[in-house]
């Protein structure tokens, strides 16, 4: 299929690059020309109109737990050990594959709805996910989050590890490659160092990718020192952690050596700030660790710990909570904070034609409707962006050259199934 956005406005993320009045041309999967197009391109393309809106990069969210949608608004309130182990394990535990399908089909909604075209999860039940992410078009990275359960050292019948293989043999590189997969030790609280240690050794055997939540609270930080005399972010570089590409959610208690270890290994941070400010977990010195080189992106964790899945919405935290914590209007400008949210997170995937438009990329992009009273005048579209924009001011989200969300329609989910799925599964689980 061909598409011409015709008149955007365009901000390619590419050197901050802003093109007031442009066209840009799709074919496949593939962003394929930008700048004044001829009838020759034009020919056979469904030109639609983008005066008086912007194109983008979709944004990407680098943490999530996406069927977590089920648990939306269930538990709040509450510190992150109370709010983890007392409620939310105890309902996982009752999740069947049918729950995770809907949960991630109805959080893939709200995610094309506001304009994320890819993001990075750890869940359970996960070849449901993946068959959700499949049939939605929208693009993910996926693992199966795992925890001890043997004492090891031999975890060859470790069922989560073994789950864990499976399915990046069975969804790496499919859908189009739009899925891809990682290994996902949970976190070093729930994960003994023998377990991470055979971990790391299957996902370099596979060459895959790791994501793992990282340094979170005071708690995990300081029983780790207790425990193993180093801070978590030393203790995952120990056991090897890093040598793999991977994805590190939170590092809200990072130090500056830390930070350092993080950079020097090209570790990505993902940067939750709903989440952390919801759990008051504290607030992760991300000013510091992009200041040190550290490539930190930004996710929304789970939707019962942030409760939605609104990137806008962590865009515009980040761009404020730094300031005002550090009292320093110059920290994390607009820029700054929409880049975390796009090529941050494109690099977190190591995928350097994504999170950008410009001739090559992947057609991974959004439409936004300018013309809103709360968007006037434009003085800043950067700013606009980062300060002013609701994510449904999102009237076009595309993944992989397809639509799959235009002015408030979904072209891939049926909503009506989703929200009867939805009420099914509600039901079994609480009532
Ligand atoms: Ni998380």
């Amino acid at each position: 299929m061909k598409y011409v956005f015709k008149n955007a406005m365009v901000l390619t993320m590419n050197n901050d690059e802003l093109l007031e009045s442009c066209d840009v041309l799709v074919e496949n999967d593939q962003i394929s020309a930008v700048g004044s197009l001829n009838n020759e391109q034009i020919n056979n393309a469904r030109v639609i109109d983008a005066s008086g809106k912007l194109l983008m990069p979709g944004l990407i969210n680098a943490h999530c737990h996406v069927p977590m949608t089920l648990l939306r608004n269930y538990a709040d309130d509450l510190n992150l050990q109370t709010w983890l182990f007392d409620h939310i394990f105890p309902v996982e535990e009752r999740l069947q594959g049918e729950d995770i399908y809907y949960g991630s089909l109805l959080g893939i909604m709200e995610m094309i709805a506001s304009g994320t075209t890819c993001f990075i999860d750890m869940y359970d039940h996960m070849d449901d996910l993946a068959r959700a992410v499949e049939e939605s078009g929208i693009r993910a990275q996926l693992s199966r989050g795992m925890m001890n359960t043997g004492s090891g050292p031999d975890f060859s019948e470790d069922a989560r590890l073994n789950e864990s293989i499976d399915f990046y043999k069975k969804w790496n590189g499919a859908a189009n490659g739009r899925i891809t997969g990682a290994f996902a030790p949970h976190a070093i609280y729930t994960c003994s160092p023998a377990y991470i240690r055979t971990i790391v050794e299957t996902a370099q055997k596979y060459d895959a990718p790791i994501h793992v939540h990282l340094d979170e609270t005071l708690t995990e930080h300081e029983d780790c020192l207790k425990k193993y005399g180093k801070t978590p972010t030393k203790h995952l570089l120990d056991l090897g952690v890093f040598e793999q590409k991977t994805v590190a959610a939170h590092c809200v208690w990072i130090t500056e050596d830390d930070a350092r270890i993080l950079a020097d290994k090209k570790v990505t941070m993902a940067h939750n700030p709903s989440s952390n400010l919801k759990l008051a977990s504290g607030i992760a010195p991300v000013p510091k660790a992009l200041s040190m080189g550290v490539n930190v992106a930004l996710g929304t964790d789970g939707a019962s710990s942030n409760n939605n899945l609104n990137m806008f919405e962590e865009i515009h935290l980040a761009a404020l909570i730094h300031k005002g914590t550090n009292r320093d209007p110059l920290l994390i400008n607009a820029m700054e904070s929409l880049k975390m949210a796009t090529l941050n997170g494109a690099t977190a995937l190591g995928m350097d034609n994504m999170g950008v438009i410009k001739e090559g990329a992947k057609a991974d992009v959004i439409l936004i409707d300018m013309d809103k009273p709360h968007l006037m005048p434009i003085h800043n579209i950067v700013s606009a962006l980062a300060y002013s924009v609701q994510a449904s001011d999102v009237c076009l989200t595309m993944v992989d050259g397809v639509i799959l969300y235009e002015n408030g329609e979904f072209k891939t989910i049926d909503k009506e199934k989703v929200i009867h799925g939805i009420k099914k599964c509600y039901e079994r689980i609480f009532q």
